[in-house]
């Protein structure tokens, strides 16, 4: 049997993201106290989706905690691909708006690739426009999608070591997963400061038993897929480093409501892992923090002053 001290450590996403809301809150008291305006969010969320309404309430109470101003703008599930183009058209040339997204998933009919790219890349602070994710690839700076970015800031954070070290990705998601894979992959002396990682990337036709010899020799395992209870145990080696980016809402048999969950057994791999992100509170609380950094980095740049 092993002791509760060989369990792994817990990433703790909601500390971690705390620091980084705070260090933003200081460089914007700066930025702002040198005489810029302040940094303005803009989020456009279109239909009634419930997780995309709370997702998008998080994303302003953090505005509110780090000083920068905010608007949402809802629109009714009718709304057509012509006229959300014409907002986020007005947006893009509305000097006042430093950052702008789109909260995804968008309604049928409209096509997400056409919206992300529509964002100017100047303000897209999700980071999903083709510039933003090419520059990525290219190991150029840009603005890096908030997820990955917060995946990155945990490893760095908890000091996990990644130079040459066997990673995993497991999904192939654009937003999520891709640049994940890049950043681990890319090359620590660029401008985008990657991880030097040998990267894996699984997806759903990775056969299953490849998809555990893969894993059974990563340092790091980040996965996210959003099938709870894809890594167990015997997939991973001991002592390896596990982010579960996934996130479900599943029925919770002891209280008769639902939970979320990530896309790891948490109970049983945190008996062999190093460290270990929980969901909730690993990946998750991330994503807003590194969103208002980007919406502060984005700001800095307009204002022609950018020191990421
Ligand atoms: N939907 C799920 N995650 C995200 C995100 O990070 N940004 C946007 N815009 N939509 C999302």
């Amino acid at each position: 049997m092993r002791f509760a001290s060989n369990m792994a450590q817990i990433i703790d996403g909601n500390r971690i993201a705390n620091e980084v809301r705070c260090e933003v809150r200081l460089q914007l008291e700066k930025f702002v106290g040198a005489g810029n305006r302040v940094p303005h969010l803009t989020a456009i969320i279109v239909g009634e989706d419930p997780a995309s309404q709370t997702y998008v309430e998080k994303k302003i109470i953090a505005c509110k905690e780090v000083g920068i101003s905010s608007e949402t703008k809802a629109l009714p599930i009718t709304t057509t691909q012509e006229e959300l183009l014409k907002l986020i058209d007005e947006l893009n040339n509305d000097d006042k708006v430093n950052g702008l997204l789109v909260q995804l998933p968008l309604p049928a009919g409209i096509d997400e690739r056409i919206i992300c790219n529509a964002v100017s890349a100047a303000k897209d602070v999700d980071g999903f426009n083709e510039l933003n994710i090419g520059r990525l690839a290219l190991d150029m700076k840009g603005i890096v999608p908030a997820t990955p970015l917060g995946v990155k800031t945990l490893l760095e954070r908890y000091n996990i070591n990644t130079f040459g070290r066997n990673a995993v990705v497991i999904g192939r998601s654009k937003n999520v997963s891709l640049p994940i894979a890049i950043l681990l992959h890319s090359d620590g002396r660029n401008a985008t400061k990657g991880m030097d990682a040998t990267v894996t990337i699984c997806h759903r036709y990775t056969p299953p038993k490849e998809l555990t010899r893969v894993c059974r020799q990563a340092d790091i395992i980040v996965v996210a897929v959003g099938k709870p209870g894809l890594i167990t145990k015997d997939m991973v080696k001991p002592g390896a480093c596990i982010i579960d980016v996934g996130i479900s809402r599943i029925p919770d048999e002891a209280t008769g409501k639902f939970k979320l969950v990530g896309d790891v057994e948490f109970d049983e791999v945190r008996e062999v892992a190093g460290h270990i992100t929980p969901v909730p509170g690993g990946v998750g609380p991330m994503t807003v923090a590194m969103l208002m950094k980007n919406t502060l980095n984005a700001a800095k740049s307009q204002a022609g002053c950018a020191d990421k």
